[in-house]
């Protein structure tokens, strides 16, 4: 298994633990953070999670092989999938949810930290959410929440020329909420999380209740929407000759389409 999880002094922590293919996060990952989220969820003795990597990786995304072995269902069976299950929990977590990004964050290692509510980044991380160079669109409603965080021209950088930014620019257009040395920002998280145990937990859900609520229902739909046209998407030529350019390490052709 390549997703740890520890609970110590009412922190939940979310490990993911597969430097070998860089994090890549495959199904059974996807299935074991949704667990982990709702078990957290359901532990009066946890007050708040932390979300982190390796050094040096955050995660590099979704699994491209295990991706294109295992691709999600499509139409409503897509919702139950692992990756649509982990999306949804992380959504409706009703603790306070600390990112520690060790390291690079593509892909959904980027857009998760949309549902975060603290993110502290490493200042050796890039992030990057290069889906359409993929053939694939925005996921885990990126497409709705990241024009809004920094506007549409920047966004389309980010979303359509999947063009990297540094930690520094995810402070300044609020994705973050600091950069700190590599090697503190686990410690950093974990402290942050663990303030919240001298607060009070009903007052907490609630608060963070209130403040996702005027969003809630179109991240969801946006999720969904985009789940759809990402599954439909990953049986693609598109899609299939950028990922066959990846594990051939070439630069994709797409002038045939
Ligand atoms: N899915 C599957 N395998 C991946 C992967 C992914 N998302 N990211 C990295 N790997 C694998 C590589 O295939 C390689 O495997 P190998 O050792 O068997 O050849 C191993 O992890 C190391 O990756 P490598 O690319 O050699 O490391 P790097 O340090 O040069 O680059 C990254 C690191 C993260 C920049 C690069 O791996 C990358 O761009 N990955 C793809 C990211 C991506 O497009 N994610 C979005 C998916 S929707």
């Amino acid at each position: 298994m390549s997703i740890k999880t520890a609970t110590i002094d009412g922190v939940a922590t979310i490990e993911i633990a597969r430097p070998e293919k860089k994090n890549a996060i495959t199904v059974a990952m996807y299935q074991a953070m949704a667990d982990a989220i709702a078990a957290a969820g359901a532990d009066n003795a946890v007050r708040a999670l932390v979300i982190t990597g390796q050094p040096g990786i955050f995660t590099s995304g979704n699994d491209i092989e295990d991706f294109m072995a295992r691709p999600p269902g499509q139409g409503s069976d897509s919702m139950d999938s692992p990756v649509f299950r982990f999306m949804r929990a992380l959504v409706e977590c009703e603790k306070p949810v600390v990112a520690a990004v060790t390291g690079a964050a593509i892909g959904i290692g980027t857009t998760l930290l949309l549902h975060c509510d603290f993110v502290y980044v490493s200042d050796e991380a890039r992030l990057a959410m290069p889906f359409v160079g993929l053939g694939l669109v925005p996921e885990f409603a990126s497409s709705l929440l990241v024009p809004q965080l920094m506007g549409p021209a920047r966004a389309a950088e980010k979303l359509l020329l999947g063009e990297p930014f540094t930690p520094e620019q995810a402070v300044e257009c609020g994705i973050a909420n600091a950069v700190l040395p590599a090697g503190e920002v686990v410690n950093h998280a974990r402290r942050i999380a663990a303030r919240f145990n001298a607060l009070p937990p009903g007052a907490v859900r609630e608060a963070k209740r209130l403040m996702r609520a005027p969003q809630r229902e179109a991240v969801l739909q946006t999720i969904r929407r985009e789940g759809e046209l990402f599954s439909a998407r990953l049986r693609s030529p598109e899609a299939s000759e950028a990922f066959q350019a990846f594990f051939q390490k070439r630069k994709p052709d797409f002038s045939k389409f």
